[in-house]
């Protein structure tokens, strides 16, 4: 049976004291744990305490130091009972045993590559130790550890280090860790190993000294620099863009390679997939250093948005997710250029979320019902959550938002809190009502918004009728009007916002507009030549917009828009009508004008280059897939991508190549900062037009790029196009690729998905023999993603192959895995998650592959299942 939002119970007892004492060794780990447990006030007497567990063997229980005797207790490997605790308070002591080294699922404590580790968040804490696993029972926790000295010289746990030594006559030592700060099961971690790391000190706004430490394999301490840099700027921003400063004596960072999420942001002690840690220019692209820099920023913001104030339980999820990911991507907007973060901000949410939103997995950005919470570690929670955050600062203003996050810190500092409060101290903090508002958080599915303008020249005026729909989703057959802000200016033809003298029918606050009906008319008065709207700009709302706007004003707004997001998408909007034209097999008289604008933003040296990249980027197939939406045909629409994109190639040709050279890095020195990773991106993009022009030249250019690259972005966009296009010197260029990175595995990961998401027949065969390459492996996360994951989630044409085949690939492979890591197989059979949109020879194979999952005889994760049924629904 599912778990109910509605059902929360605060638990009858507290923790007020946990003391864990761990002996560790691979295969067996013996766990102490001491809790002082107190019944909470107004608790029944006859209250029993039921703690959660998960594949436990449980050693022995006292309380207060007696031990239980048979009858005073239950335990089970999912839970332990103690069905009337004689005392008030008490001390409760467990004991248990686990084999760590044969913990496959990476949740609870683990080893990868000999090193302990633990991953709690969000149910995990229960395979190592008995308790209320829940997220609203915080408490001080000290940690002991004693393992073998040599082994594993480097043991870190949560909080401050208080007691070091040898454990005299063994080959032991033991550390002792107390963190003050009272804390959820799920942030809990510890690590000990053979690590190396690097240091620097940091001191906070207020004077306080900070250990800041990040703990890397041996060999890999200089990769680790650009996390150190990350870390140090995420600190200093958070102290001067929230007024938050870091809170212990030390803060410690750990690269694993197994893991199954990208980071985790346990107090005092975060650990990490060594993906978002290390980076040196040969093996990480621009794309690895950003990526760096905002999981870093992430899990360092929870320490305020998560951890110091956590959530009640895991259904306000993204109280910290949403908010922590707008805050992660405010970080980097300030770092790098706000209006290029804030378009790949919204690439991600439309490849990721929109989909979601859009089909059987479909759930309000705050559930109401889990089956598993693992499967809800979604885009919903976190991108559209984010977006949430983001509208909330658009109604209230940048001063107004600061009022309402000082108040929702001052007031639930320590606390776990609930959606509720959060929108209560905006409300309070700034006398808004946001009843109105929290409506997002409830209903799912994306809403479209319909705009049409009219002008009048007679009357001076300009009449926008907008509406709103938002399709059923599960289980929400009906929806309401939510309220969207719509950011907007009336662009004249010198590209400036004209201005009005009245306006009726809406709420206008500066440049916003509120729509919060289903409908309404909204006129503009005293405008004295025709504009051409431009609507959501910065995209301000996480809506679809459809507009009367012809092409020739949207190819308008790609050229003179003031607000360089509403540029961006009008070039999308464009180029997403011609490739849905070119698919049907009708060309439209528009896309030479198009392609020579985008030429105009190739060399427009007043825009930053990587804006100007990301201009140049036509929409992918799978964002074409989406905005077409029923009856999909992913080949047709491959056969569009290329053929337009080969089009821009030849019509441009000698202008790209003259840019592209000019654009030539001046020396060989490598900077992994914005603008120089801007240049390039831009360079590399019109490598790919070269490429796809089909002129050998272009082609020769392809291959001395890929020869003389001297860093991994230049190196992989070449062996992505030699790849993808199967030009000369392919079968030469991967050779060598693999020659030069063999031993890195996250480089390898690059290999691997260059050949798992070419487009070409035969890819399917090859990613199978990909899965025995020796760099492969089926337990660690990466490897699988990289390989698998790339062709289900980022191959539209193969793995909707026609005949079935990839869907019947996922599904046995999703069976393979599960077995040994369900949050895993669940993940990558997300790719199903947009099944209904194909046309009906596709759903059908679909259909019977998810059927054949159900259908196995496997038993099935929790997690798999749950994934499966959802999509069938
Ligand atoms: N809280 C982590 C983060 O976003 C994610 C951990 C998710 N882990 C999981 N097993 N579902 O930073
Ligand atoms: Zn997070």
């Amino acid at each position: 049976a599912p778990i109910l939002l509605k059902d929360y119970q605060p638990t009858p007892y507290l923790i007020e004291k946990v003391d864990l004492d761990f002996r560790l060794n691979p295969t067996h780990t013996t766990v102490r744990s001491k809790l002082t447990v107190r019944r909470r006030e107004g608790a029944a007497a006859t209250a029993a305490i039921e703690l959660d567990g998960d594949d436990l063997k449980l050693d022995g229980v006292c309380v207060d130091d007696i031990p239980l005797a048979e009858e005073e207790y239950t335990a089970t490997p999912d839970r332990l009972m103690i069905p009337a605790p004689a005392a008030e308070r008490f001390e409760l002591t467990i004991d248990t045993s686990l084999d760590p080294s044969k913990n496959t699922q990476l949740m609870g404590l683990y080893v990868s590559s000999g090193t302990f580790c633990t991953q709690c968040e969000a149910e995990g804490f229960r395979r190592i130790t008995y308790f209320y696993d829940r997220p609203d029972v915080l408490a001080p926790y000290t940690t002991r550890m004693t393992a073998n000295k040599k082994a594993y010289p480097v043991l870190l746990g949560n909080g401050n280090l208080v007691e070091s030594g040898d454990v005299t006559g063994t080959d032991e030592h033991y550390a002792v860790w107390h963190d003050p700060h009272p804390k959820p099961s799920y942030l809990f971690a510890l690590v000990a190993g053979n690590l190396a790391h690097i240091s620097t000190d940091y001191t906070t706004s207020s004077g306080s000294p900070v250990k800041l430490n990040i703990y890397v394999e041996h060999g890999n301490e200089t990769r680790a620099d650009w996390a150190m840099d990350s870390l140090v700027r995420s600190m200093r921003w958070d102290e001067q863009v929230f007024g938050r400063e870091y809170d212990l004596d030390v803060f410690n960072v750990v690269a694993i390679s197994d893991f199954n999420m990208g980071a985790m942001e346990n107090k005092g002690l975060n650990i990490f997939n060594d993906k978002y840690i290390l980076a040196d220019p040969d093996t990480a692209s621009d794309a690895d250093y950003a990526g760096i820099e905002s999981v870093v920023a992430h899990e360092y913001f929870h320490n305020w948005t998560g951890n110091r104030i956590t959530c009640r339980d895991w259904f306000q999820l993204c109280l910290k997710e949403g908010l922590t990911v707008f805050r992660d991507q405010e970080f980097s907007a300030d770092e790098r250029s706000r209006p290029v973060k804030r378009i790949a901000d919204v690439q991600r949410l439309k490849a990721a979320q929109f989909p979601e939103d859009g089909g059987p997995l479909a759930h309000p950005v705050r559930p109401e019902q889990y089956k598993e919470i693992n499967n809800f570690y979604t885009a919903t929670i976190y991108e559209k959550g984010a977006e949430l955050v983001r509208m909330i600062k658009t109604l209230l203003g940048e001063r107004g938002f600061r009022k309402g996050m000082d108040l929702y810190f001052e007031r639930h500092d320590g606390e776990a809190a609930t959606i509720e409060d959060f929108i209560k101290s905006f409300e309070d903090a700034t006398g808004t009502d946001l009843r109105h508002f929290m409506l997002w958080y409830s209903q799912a599915g994306t809403p479209t918004v319909t705009a049409e303008a009219t002008y009048d020249a007679q009357a001076q005026t300009l009449t926008l009728t907008l509406s709103q729909e938002t399709r059923p989703t599960p289980n929400q057959p009906q929806k309401k009007p939510l309220v969207i802000p719509i950011r907007f200016g009336l662009v004249a033809a010198n590209g400036k916002d004209v201005g009005y003298s009245k306006v009726e029918g809406a709420t206008v606050n500066a440049d916003v507009l509120l729509l919060n009906e289903a409908q309404q008319t909204v006129v503009f008065h005293g405008i004295s030549e025709k504009p051409v709207p431009s609507l959501l700009r910065e995209f301000s709302a996480p809506v679809n917009l459809r507009s009367n706007l012809s092409l020739d004003d949207q190819l308008f707004l790609m050229g003179r828009d003031s607000d360089p997001f509403n540029r961006w998408q009008a070039a999308q909007t464009v180029a997403t009508r011609l490739l849905i034209s070119r698919s049907r097999g009708e060309n439209l008289p528009q896309e030479a004008s198009f392609i020579d604008a985008l030429g105009e933003i190739a060399a427009d040296t007043c825009l930053d280059t990587a804006f100007r990249a990301l201009a140049l980027q036509l929409p992918s197939e799978a964002d074409l897939a989406r905005e077409i939406g029923e009856n999909v045909d992913p080949d047709a629409i491959g056969r569009a991508h290329e053929d337009l994109r080969a089009a821009i190639g030849q019509r441009l040709y000698g202008y790209l190549r003259d840019l592209y050279v000019e654009l030539a890095p001046k020396d060989s020195r490598f900077d992994p900062g914005a603008s120089a990773a801007g240049v390039r991106a831009l360079r590399n993009r019109l490598l790919g037009y070269l490429a796809a022009s089909g002129e050998a030249e272009g082609h020769g250019l392809v291959k001395a790029h890929f020869d003389s690259a001297n860093n991994m972005t230049d190196r992989l966009s070449a062996l992505v196009l030699l790849d993808h296009l199967n030009l000369p010197g392919k079968t030469e260029a991967l050779a060598a690729f693999e020659a030069r990175h063999k031993t890195d595995h996250l480089a390898m990961d690059k290999w691997f998905t260059v050949q798992a998401t070419c487009p070409a027949p035969g890819t399917l065969a090859r990613v199978k023999e990909l899965t025995n390459h020796p760099a492969f492996s089926w337990t660690n996360p990466n490897r699988v993603r990289s390989v698998v994951g790339a062709f289900c989630a980022g191959n539209q044409r193969q793995f909707n192959a026609p005949d079935g085949s990839g869907y019947d690939y996922l599904a046995e492979t999703t069976l393979q895995i599960d077995g040994k890591n369900p949050q895993l197989a669940a993940r990558i059979l997300n790719s199903f998650r947009s099944w209904r949109s194909l046309e009906a020879g596709r759903q059908e194979k679909a259909k019977a592959a998810l059927k054949s999952i159900l259908d196995s005889g496997q038993e099935l994760s929790t997690d798999t299942k749950d994934i499966a049924e959802r999509c069938l629904q």
